[in-house]
Order: structure tokens, then C-alpha cells, then sequence
């Protein structure tokens, strides 16, 4: 969701950094999801500030035809809108009524309309329709009075409900940035003689790779040569530096057309990187990060996996690995839904928290819960300095480097390989599983990024099918066992990417309601179970049958050499993942072409593959 970007350099040398900087930042921040974009800076001269609805080039054609002052401090913002419509006018920053303070905001101020109600009465009316104006004026006002920026931004702070990243600018003091947090990121970068904010690590990240994370209601100050941190209370409070791991390559498209493809094709080193120093010489798993003590681990009796989207269907296929090697019954629960059930957790259980941004508020409340209710909380993200992460009793980090177009791919299956290192490791603990067979399936882990290889070789013909069904207007997914999240994951990635209606279902739920959509050419996808678990496979072969008796068009994602499904399927429609992968590690393989198809299918429409309409990268409200 929304992106800010600050940047304050020295006062005395105002330059078009200041601008640059910030541009490069939101450009950085655009895989977020925005509908407009701004910035304010400020030196020697008066505030200057230009907001565009749309993409952030509108925002730079603005500023070419009218070309901002040079500046030491800029902040800037893309929008995700909330409270009022895209438009030039509801973009950020704010600007207050005196046109002394700028801000920007990600977050929703719940008490904005009671709070406007109070500025209507003083004179001061809203001119956009936003939650976030509400805070330039109250600072102004703070200000007025003869505050400094940061009492001024601790005051209001004090006022404001909901969530916010608020960072303001005064432009009668162009020499330091203030900015308050409460349940939405936001992360310093540390420079020479410069300094920056962000709401993510990217918005910096080709200026810097030392980071301060900031805790929960907190505020800051950042001059070019000074951080100062402090609570709600006004008293100091420690910052934890971080070293950032993510580069500016790792940002940019490298060669591909899209960071859907880039990312696509990261998958082998996504696992790889995830399961990179987590074993020892001799093979055995180390997971340092896993900071709750044995004896607590040990007596854990239920895992609950909080999680949303792509990254909920990654816990669900964990839960059969966990399950299957630990004996600890795992529950999946979807975030939103956790928290206002009353669910049974206590001290006995272990949540697992399954995040890509580690911002996901609606995942952030859940573990607020569960940890209130006595459980430890173990998370896995992948983004390192993020809210989840640091409010977590343990991280478990996925190494998949960032992130940028706004469906997972890389994020999911660095997930079930994080997931899976943890029921191994739990597996061991408890002594559910000896040492040796804790290392055959580290083994079998460890070949995972070859088939990924492998079956990324199938990409071509994969796409080509894909580009011959881009009329498609309604698809089915089945799957059984470890096969079944990925058919919901199939789905959803058509459905956000390709705007195709989709549905996911466990293949044996079929004759259960879901065989009367089956119709003459509907497009099936089926994932079939290895036939060397033939109690399995023999039941979804039954699934191929039944809906191609009725016409269905069938695409199969089976195991090399399974020669029972192309009695049903054609082999152009049939794609293979590596023979010998083990059950539980095929989710790893079969899950690629679902990615690919879903892809293909929106560029042949001709959609932004990296940015799908209505959707934002790091959902940060609930
Ligand atoms: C789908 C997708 C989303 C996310 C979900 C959780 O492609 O990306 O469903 O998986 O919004 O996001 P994180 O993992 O950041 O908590």
C-alpha cells in the first residue's frame, strides 16, 4: 500500500538531490500498489509541493513543465487510496492552511472525521477528502503555539487513532524530518551527511544498506547528521541497526520484461538462498534465529499458522509436512479471521506467522493476540526490519531477496522451505524423526532448486498454451493432499493477475457440488499426485476421468513418466514435474507452471503483470 520516501541533506547546500533522491524512492516503492504520487521540499525556499493522480510519471511530467526549487529535505508518497478517491487532490503530501507543514501517511486515522469536526469549528476546513490532511493541520496549529516539529508531531500523536507512518516537513526548518509510527512501517536508512526515510528498506536502498529499525509508537527526528528516537512519552528509546541485504539489482528487472518473470525465474535461488547456513558440516539443522527455548518448543501441543493469500496456502501445505513429521496437530487460519473467533491458543501453543512484507496488519493483529494470550509467535518473513518480525518472539527469514511485483511467487515457495526447516528442526527436537532421516529430507530439500530448474525448462510451451486460451473466462484447479493449496494458489494467481474468475478446490470435494460447473471446454487444471502413492493417485486419475467425460478441457501437472494421464490428456497440456520428488516437496515443482500460466495469460491480455488493478503489494490496514 502507500510508499513514503524522505530524504534531509544539509541545509546549507540545497541542491536537486533532495528531489532525486525522493523520485528515484517512490519509483522504488511503485511494486507497493499506488493510484497517485507527490512530494513536498523545502531549503531556502518556501514549501513547494506537486501531486498527480496516476502513475508516477504524470507526477515527473509535472514537475518538468514546472520544475520544483532546489531543496536539503523532500518527502515523498505513493498513494493507495482509502479515505477519498485518486485524485491530484487527495494525493499526498498535505499541506496545512498556513502552507508551512507537509506530510505524508500511510495508515488510516480512524478518528479523522471527530478530529476535522474539531478544526471545522477553529475555521480550518479540509480541502481533499482524506484522514491525512487532518494531521498537517493539527501540527501547524502545534507549531503555531511555538512548538518545535517533533513536541508538535508528539502531541498530535497522542491525538491520533488508528494506524500511521507520519512524517512531516517544516519548511521554516528545512534541516530535519519529524516522523511517528504506530502499526505502519517505517525504517530509517543511515547516509554521510544524509539521512532517509522510508516505509520500506527499497525506498533507500540504492543510497544505503544501514538501516534503524523503529519500534511501535515511536517518533523520530532525522537531521542530515543526527537520528534521534523517542516514544510516545517523549523518553529516548533504542533504534536497532540493521545491515540491509537486498542490493539495487535485486530491485531492477535484471533483463526480464517484467519482475514477474525475474522473479518467476529467482524461485531456485529462492530456496536455495533459504536453506543457505541453516545446516551444519555434518548435515545437521542449525536454525540460530529459532530464540524460544527448547523446553518450551518441546512442550508446544498445537501449531496454529496465521497467514493471508499466497502466503496461507503456503502454512497449508506446511501443515501436512509439520503434522506428518512432528505428530503436532497444525491448524491454518487465515489473519483476519484468527483474532475474532476467541481461538483456543495459550502458552502450549505455537503460531507461526507467515508474511512476505512482515507488514500485513491484518497477520501483525493476529500475532498481537496469540501473543497476549501467552502463545510464543515464531515468524516467517522476508523482509527484513519489518513490524511481524520484530514484534515476534523468533524470526525465521526467507532469503528470497526482495519482492517487487505485487503477486507472490518467489515469497511462496521460500515459505514452504522455511516452514519446512522449521518441522524438521521441531521434528528433531521432540525426537519424532532420527538424525539420519532428518538429513535425508534436508537432501531431498536441498535437490529442489534442480527440479525448480527443470521445470522452469517447460516454460515456453507452457506459455504458449497459456497465450492460446487468453479468451478463457472461467477456470477449475484441483488438487489432493499437498496438491490442494496449490490448486487454490493456482487460482488466486489467475484470478489477480488475469481478472479470470477461478476456483481451487481438493479434488475429492468434486462430487460433492463443485462437478456441476463442469462443462463442455472449461478449462481443469489438475495436479496429480505421484503414482508411487497410488492410493492417492489413483483417486485424482478418477477426477481426470470424470471431467473429461464431460467434455472439460483437461491441463495436467503429474509426475514425469506418469503414463495414466495422457490416456485422458493431451500432451501438449501436460507438464511434468521431476520424477523421484518426493510427495510433500512437490508443491515446490508443481506450483511453477500455475505461476507461469497465470502470467501469460495477463500479458496476452495485455494487463500490467507486476501491478494488477486494485491490489497493493504490502496490505497495511485490516
Ligand atoms: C497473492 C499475494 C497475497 C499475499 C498476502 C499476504 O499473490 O501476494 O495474497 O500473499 O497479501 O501478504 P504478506 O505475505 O506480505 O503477508
Amino acid at each position: 500500500m502507500c510508499g513514503i520516501v524522505g530524504y534531509i541533506g544539509k541545509p546549507e547546500s540545497p541542491s536537486d538531490k533532495a528531489r532525486d533522491v525522493v523520485l528515484e524512492g517512490l519509483a522504488r516503492l511503485e511494486y507497493r500498489g499506488y493510484d497517485s504520487a507527490g512530494i513536498a521540499v523545502a531549503g531556502s525556499q518556501p514549501l513547494a509541493w506537486l501531486k498527480r493522480e496516476g502513475r508516477l510519471d504524470n507526477l515527473k511530467a509535472a514537475i518538468e513543465a514546472e520544475p520544483l526549487p532546489p531543496a536539503s529535505a523532500a518527502i515523498g508518497h505513493t498513494r493507495w487510496a482509502t479515505h477519498g478517491a485518486p485524485s491530484d487532490t487527495n494525493s499526498h503530501p498535505h499541506i496545512s492552511h498556513d502552507e508551512r507543514v507537509a506530510v505524508v501517511h500511510n495508515g488510516i486515522i480512524e478518528n479523522h472525521a471527530a478530529l476535522a469536526a474539531e478544526l471545522a469549528e477553529r475555521g480550518i476546513e479540509r480541502v481533499s477528502e482524506t484522514d491525512t490532511e487532518i494531521a498537517a493541520h493539527l501540527l501547524a496549529i502545534e507549531l503555531e503555539k511555538g512548538a518545535d516539529l517533533l513536541d508538535a508531531m508528539r502531541t498530535i500523536a497522542g491525538k491520533l487513532e488508528g494506524s500511521f507512518a507520519l512524517v512531516a516537513l517544516d519548511s521554516q526548518h528545512p534541516e530535519r524530518l519529524v516522523a511517528a509510527r504506530r502499526n505502519s512501517p517505517l525504517v530509517v536508512g543511515l547516509g554521510e551527511g544524509e539521512n532517509y526515510l522510508g516505509s520500506d528498506v527499497a525506498a533507500f536502498v540504492g543510497e544505503t544498506k544501514r538501516a534503524l529499525e523503529l519500534g511501535q509508537d515511536t517518533i523520530v527526528e532525522v537531521t542530515a547528521d543526527s537520528v534521534n528516537v523517542i516514544d510516545f512519552d517523549g523518553n529516548p528509546t533504542q533504534a536497532k541497526e540493521f545491515s540491509v541485504d537486498w542490493d539495487l539489482s535485486a530491485v531492477a528487472k535484471g533483463g526480464y520484461e517484467t519482475f514477474m518473470d525475474k522473479e518467476i525465474h529467482e524461485q531456485p535461488m529462492a530456496v536455495r538462498e533459504t536453506l543457505r547456513a541453516r545446516t551444519t558440516e555434518q548435515g545437521n539443522l542449525q536454525l540460530d534465529e529459532l530464540r524460544i527455548p527448547e523446553s518450551i518448543l518441546r512442550s508446544i501441543d498445537k501449531i496454529i499458522v496465521v497467514a493471508c493469500g499466497t502466503a496461507a496456502y503456503a502454512g497449508h501445505v506446511a501443515k501436512y509436512a509439520i503434522e506428518h513429521w512432528c505428530r503436532i496437530p497444525v491448524e491454518i487460519e487465515l489473519a483476519h479471521e484468527f483474532r475474532y473467533r476467541d481461538p483456543v491458543v495459550n502458552e502450549k501453543t505455537l503460531v507461526v506467522a507467515i508474511s512476505q512484507s512482515g507488514e500485513t496488519m491484518d497477520t501483525l493483529m493476529a500475532i498481537r493476540h496469540a501473543r497476549e494470550q501467552g502463545s510464543k509467535v515464531l515468524a516467517i518473513v522476508n523482509t527484513q526490519g519489518s513490524t511481524i518480525a520484530r514484534e515476534s518472539d523468533a524470526v525465521l527469514y526467507t532469503h528470497a531477496g526482495p519482492e517487487i511485483a505485487v503477486a507472490s511467487t518467489k515469497a511462496f515457495i521460500s515459505q514452504i522451505a522455511a516452514a519446512y526447516l522449521l518441522g524438521l528442526y521441531l521434528a528433531e527436537l521432540r525426537g519424532n524423526k532420527y538424525v539420519d532421516e532428518i538429513a535425508g529430507y534436508l537432501d531431498e530439500l536441498g535437490k529442489m532448486p534442480g527440479r525448480i530448474e527443470q521445470v522452469l525448462e517447460q516454460e515456453e510451451q507452457i506459455r504458449e498454451l497459456a497465450r492460446s486460451m487468453a479468451d478463457i473466462d472461467s477456470v477449475i484447479f484441483l488438487g489432493r493432499h499437498v496438491g490442494y493449496p496449490v490448486a487454490l494458489e493456482g487460482a488466486l494467481k489467475l484470478k489477480e493477475l488475469a481478472y479470470v474468475h477461478a476456483e481451487g478446490f481438493a479434488a475429492g470435494e468434486l462430487k460433492h457440488g463443485p462437478i456441476a460447473l463442469i462443462e463442455e471446454d472449461l478449462p481443469v487444471f489438475v495436479i496429480v499426485p505421484t503414482p508411487r502413492r497410488p492410493l492417492l493417485h489413483a483417486k485424482v486419475i478418477s477426477n481426470l476421468q470424470e471431467v473429461r467425460s464431460r467434455g472439460a478441457k483437461l491441463i495436467v501437472i503429474a509426475e514425469e513418466g506418469d503414463e495414466d494421464v495422457l490416456k485422458y490428456a493431451d500432451p501438449s497440456q501436460v507438464f511434468w514435474a521431476p520424477r523421484t520428488t518426493p510427495t510433500l516437496m512437490m508443491p515446490l515443482v508443481t506450483v511453477i507452471p500455475l505461476q507461469i500460466f497465470a502470467c501469460e495469460v495477463a500479458k496476452a491480455k495485455g494487463y500490467d503483470v507486476d501491478k494488477p488493478r486494485n491490489l497493493a503489494k504490502s496490505v497495511t490496514v485490516e
